[in-house]
């Protein structure tokens, strides 16, 4: 006898929508919600249309880095329109320490619901801050949500590559395209201009050769990512010329020229950069 299947998750069309991109990591802490933003923007940087859903309903942060708290909700259309990105995130309906209570299912339709009935209208991306981990959550709503890629961020060291392969295993299970692997905090510079490796150097590369996915981007740390995060901007657009900001640029192109090889759903018109 099969062990029994859990049935599968509606799918959610996005008519309007033509790449759903996931950010996605195996474990919390390691900035994926800062690459989800700045990737954002960097997006909007080079002209696409784009939202950033924040499916992160036990710890929110689009609110946060965007300057912005919860709203009466009877009075505020969704999606939430700043610095030229269609946001939303369980941030803004209720407080963070409200939401945890939530139960699994629960935090499934709320997600769905984001994906439903939230007016994306027509955009060329949709970029998902995934909740950290791969574990069931995290799966059903790589199922639920209409994907055509996935970025997951991992740092350096061991320990998070080891979350970071589960992260693509699971999105190969529900076959998602791995667009590739970001490593984030891979180097400081000093005030002297050296670069210096705090944890063990070469992981992420080493991590996406082996899978077989392109390295996307090795971003640096910097104490300027902190805090444009706690005070409403990202730093891509804050500080553009910091090489942080740079790499993101380039990590937005990156994305623009991958994701632009791919068939878009019929009628929407082509987007050229
Ligand atoms: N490259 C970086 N340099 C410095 N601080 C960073 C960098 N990337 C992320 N951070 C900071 O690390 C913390 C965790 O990042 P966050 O994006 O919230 O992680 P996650 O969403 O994976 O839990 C935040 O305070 C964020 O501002
Ligand atoms: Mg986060």
């Amino acid at each position: 006898m099969t062990p029994q299947q859990p049935p599968m998750p509606p799918k959610f069309a996005l008519p309007g929508v033509k790449h759903v991109l996931a950010v996605a990591s195996g474990k919390g802490g390691v900035g994926k919600s800062t690459v989800a933003a700045n990737l954002a923007m960097a997006l909007h940087m080079y002209g696409q249309r784009v939202g950033l859903m924040d499916a992160d309903i036990y710890g929110p942060s689009v609110p946060i880095m965007f300057g912005l708290g919860t709203v009466d909700q009877t009075k505020t259309p969704f999606p939430i329109v700043k610095q030229g990105l269609k946001l939303m995130s369980m941030g803004f309906l209720v407080e963070p320490s409200q939401a945890v209570i939530w139960r699994g299912p629960k935090v499934a339709q709320a997600v769905g619901t984001f994906l439903a009935q939230v007016d994306w209208g027509e955009l060329d991306f949709l970029v998902i801050d995934l909740p950290p981990g791969t574990g069931d959550a995290q799966l059903t709503l790589s199922q639920q949500a209409p994907l055509t890629g996935a970025i997951v961020v991992t740092q350096p060291q061991d320990v998070s590559l080891i979350d970071a392969r589960k992260g693509v295993s699971m999105f190969s299970e529900v076959k998602v395209p791995v667009l590739g692997i970001v490593e984030n905090m891979s180097y400081f510079v000093g005030d002297d201009g050296k670069r210096y490796e705090l944890f063990r150097a070469g992981g992420g590369r080493k991590l996406a050769a082996e899978i077989g996915v392109p390295l996307l981007a090795e971003l640096p740390i910097d104490p300027r990512v902190a805090e444009c995060g706690d005070t409403g901007e990202p730093i891509v657009s804050r500080y553009p010329d910091a090489p942080v900001s740079l790499a993101y640029i380039e990590l937005g192109k990156t994305v623009v020229n991958t994701m632009l090889q791919q068939p878009a759903p019929k009628g929407l018109p082509e987007v050229q950069l």
